[in-house]
């Protein structure tokens, strides 16, 4: 009989299957849902760093003047900030699997004091989710990329708990930049977030959003890169993000290199029975083929069984177009 317990920024995952951030894990009676489902830690929505920013600064105008202050925006920043470790704290109480807190943030000051008492609350690890879109055509890669690493001393200098980083798809070089966040102490790398994607309404002549969930198609891309990734020395742990629906889709995300296997979108159309579901379909396999564990075939289909990767990718891609009549 198969097991599928594993570890990921060195905690004991049950399974490797996790809860991703959203809000479907914005209570504590969810991440209790959950862990009842079957998932390996569930990941709490995401705290904001403008919410966390706003409330150090109304902290601050209230002490130096508080008849200034509207007290409702004041109580409203922050008790939002307030009820976010009353969450952490809460979880922790009620489950047993990791508690996984997650910070959206995009610079490196202003907000990182505040992720110690996220861990105070008793989170088990901290994902920041960094949304860094570049606007400005003088700053160059370097220079965008030093945001994440700066985003990430900080961190490490004033929390115990592992930090993983959840990034977005596209860098210059992914394999040189999941290396560096390891050697700046990252302990995870996210692949991949799921921006904001914008449309045009031709009709109205404006911008609207694309659709919020995923679709199992979106999963190519991110297989390609965690099988990149995962094949690197590098010994960071990666959790594949996108397009998870069924036990075949986190099977391939897990022969690509994954350590564990996020889903989100299932979430929202089949609800928390989605993870138990995807556990079966995967002790299923796993029995099928004779794997007694998840390492037994964690990936196996990663670059590292590739001799010349971009030779690979080369006569693939020549393949690929030239065979389609
Ligand atoms: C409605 C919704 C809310 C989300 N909120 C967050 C969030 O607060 N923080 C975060 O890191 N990711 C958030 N995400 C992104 C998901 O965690 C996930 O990375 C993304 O949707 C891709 O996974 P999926 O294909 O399984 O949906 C959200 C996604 C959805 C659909």
């Amino acid at each position: 009989m198969s097991t599928i317990n594993t570890r990921y920024l060195g905690l004991e995952l049950k399974s490797p299957i996790i809860a991703g951030s959203s809000n479907f894990t914005s209570k504590v009676e969810s991440v209790v849902e959950a862990e009842a489902a079957g998932a390996g830690a569930v990941v709490l929505k995401s705290l904001f760093e403008e919410q966390i920013v706003s409330m150090a600064h109304s902290m601050a105008s209230k002490e130096s003047y508080p008849e200034a202050d509207d007290y409702l925006q004041y109580y409203t920043r922050t008790n939002s900030v307030e009820s976010y470790l009353d969450l952490v704290a809460g979880a922790r109480r009620r489950v047993k699997i990791p508690v996984i807190a997650s910070i959206n943030c995009f610079s490196p000051q202003g907000w990182t004091d505040f992720a110690v008492e996220i861990e105070k609350a008793g989170a088990s690890a901290l994902e920041v989710n960094i949304f860094f879109m570049p606007t400005d055509k003088h700053q160059g890669s370097t220079e965008s990329e030093a945001v994440y690493f700066k985003i990430i001393d900080n961190l490490k200098r004033k929390l115990q708990i592992p930090v993983s980083v959840k990034i977005g798809l596209r860098f210059s070089n992914l394999l040189n930049f999941v290396w560096q966040m390891h050697n700046h102490g990252a302990a995870g790398v996210v692949m991949f977030n799921r921006f904001y994607e914008p449309d045009f309404d031709i009709k109205n002549m404006n911008v609207v959003p694309a659709s919020v969930l995923s679709n199992p198609s979106e999963q190519r891309y991110v297989l390609r890169w965690v099988g990149m990734v995962s094949s690197q020395d590098s010994p960071i742990d990666i959790s594949a993000s996108t397009g998870v629906f069924t036990g075949e889709d986190a099977i391939k995300y897990l022969l690509a290199g994954a350590t564990t296997v996020q889903v989100c979108s299932a979430l929202y159309k089949r609800g928390f029975k989605v993870i138990t579901e995807i556990n079966e379909a995967l002790h299923k396999w796993m029995d099928g083929k004779e794997f007694r564990t998840i390492d037994d075939f964690r990936g196996k289909l990663n670059y590292r069984n590739i001799e010349n990767p971009s030779l690979f990718e080369r006569s693939q891609f020549m393949k690929h177009y030239s065979s389609y009549i």
